[in-house]
């Protein structure tokens, strides 16, 4: 099948071609007789990935921030065909887990390329990027938040490239628990970071190469003072810990999810960065959302058409499993009607899981659906497939791929027997 994943006339929004704005695709720019022919080939649940909308995404903020240096956070998606795609790209790769390096090795990246931000982690992730960094990957960075992380690299002989996680004690974001920035769980609390690289300096040999922390995610313009503020707080600590290679400012850059929040004005943040920092480093940043959140749909088939007092109740076969944002942040996602629909209601559209939480939206108004109809759930690129889990007995969904006007499965949808193939009896 060749397909475009946005209609030929390219009316955004609704609007005219020419107020379109390339920096967020809405759900309603996706061509809705594509997402129809996907949904009945390939069935549903299935997410849809734009691959050539993940390039646009990538190099508009590579674009942006010309004079520093721009990783993908891998942790947002990282679907074999997204990390590939972004390799030919000549994107970085950021990763957080063994896991993750394993997985955009495998998909074309040069390991010593990598920056391994390892969180609490454990031994066999430290024991495999190791392994890498000693069999050739000596450029991979270790980002570590603790000093007992320090102590774990040492006793593996690591003498690599070495960066101090901070706690900046800013957080800011979409919803407290994704502003990591305040949290004690990440990083080295900030005051304390010049003593522990003095004694890194003097009591190891690895090399001291830079600081890095990460705010939070999903900040939009209105975030940008709080933003700017950390950015202060990271340049006057490099200076404290100088000299030093780079300050990696993590990622954290939004994505519009409801219609009337605005897309990041880029050049204002990178405006906002350069003017707070004047530490003598290279500036790094570390996207996820932004390259990815957009570039994502999922589709989901109505079964249920329910009245209540409160409310219409509508059933959909996707839920809490294939995305879980609604139930963990209480996130907003749009949804679209690709049937059409009826009179606007106040809709609840919940899936098949036994849990109140398992809900996309309670009451929003929208066109009342019929049994059957097709909805899309839109900016699901990140954090979408990546998060889905198999709670509840649901083999995780199928997701497509769109690139140069190809169509290709780029995960296959699972069985229960995926789910059950791993178990014996006792
Ligand atoms: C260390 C670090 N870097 C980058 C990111 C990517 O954040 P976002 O997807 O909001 O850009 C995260 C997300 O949690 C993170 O923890």
């Amino acid at each position: 099948m060749r397909v475009s994943a946005t209609p030929e006339s390219m009316k955004l929004n609704g609007s005219p071609a020419d107020e379109s704005d390339e920096r967020v695709r809405r759900v309603d720019d996706w061509d809705a007789d594509v997402l129809r022919r996907l949904a009945d080939e390939y069935g549903t649940p299935l997410y849809v990935t734009d691959l050539d909308r993940v390039r646009d995404n990538y190099r508009r903020i590579d674009a942006a921030f010309d004079d520093e240096e721009v990783m993908y956070a891998a942790k947002a998606n990282t679907a074999r065909a997204v990390l590939e795609a972004l390799d030919e790209e000549d994107a970085r790769i950021e990763c957080a887990a063994g896991g993750e390096i394993q997985r955009a090795v495998e998909a074309g990246a040069d390991a010593g390329e990598i920056q391994y931000t390892a969180v609490n982690p454990p031994d066999e992730d430290l024991d495999y990027a190791v392994g890498l960094w000693r069999d050739g990957a000596s450029g991979m960075t270790f980002n570590v938040g603790a000093e007992s992380t320090v102590e774990r690299l040492a006793e593996r002989g690591f003498d690599g490239r070495l960066c101090f996680r901070v706690n900046p004690g800013i957080g800011a974001g979409h919803h407290e628990k994704v502003a990591t920035g305040a949290h004690p769980k990440f990083g080295v609390p900030y005051d304390r970071v010049p003593e522990l690289v003095e004694r890194v300096r003097d009591e190891h040999e690895m090399e001291f190469v830079g600081l890095h922390a990460h705010m939070g995610s999903g900040m939009l313009d209105d975030d940008l003072g709080a933003h700017t503020e950390f950015v202060r707080r990271m340049s006057d600590l490099a200076e404290d810990c100088a000299p030093v290679e780079f300050v990696d400012i993590g990622g954290g850059f939004g994505v519009p999810y409801r219609d009337e929040e605005k897309p990041l004005d880029l050049s204002s943040l990178v405006e906002g960065i350069r003017g707070a920092f004047d530490a003598d480093a290279e500036l790094a940043v570390e996207p996820g959302r932004y390259v990815v959140g957009d570039a994502g749909i999922l589709l989901m088939r109505v079964n249920t058409v329910k009245d209540t007092p409160e409310t219409t109740v509508v059933g959909v076969d996707a839920s809490m499993t294939t995305l879980v944002r609604p139930a963990l942040y209480d996130a907003y996602h749009p949804i679209r009607n690709l049937s059409g629909g009826g009179e606007t209601e106040p809709l609840t559209v919940g899936g098949p899981v036994c849990e109140s939480t398992d809900v996309f939206c309670e009451n929003r108004p929208m066109p009342r659906p019929e049994r059957d109809d097709l909805l899309a759930v839109g900016v699901v690129g990140a954090y979408g497939y990546e998060m889905a889990s198999q709670f509840h007995s649901q083999p995780r969904p199928a997701d497509i791929g769109i690139q140069d006007g190809e169509v290709r499965p780029i995960r296959r949808r699972e069985t229960v027997d995926d789910i059950t193939e791993k178990e014996s009896s006792f």
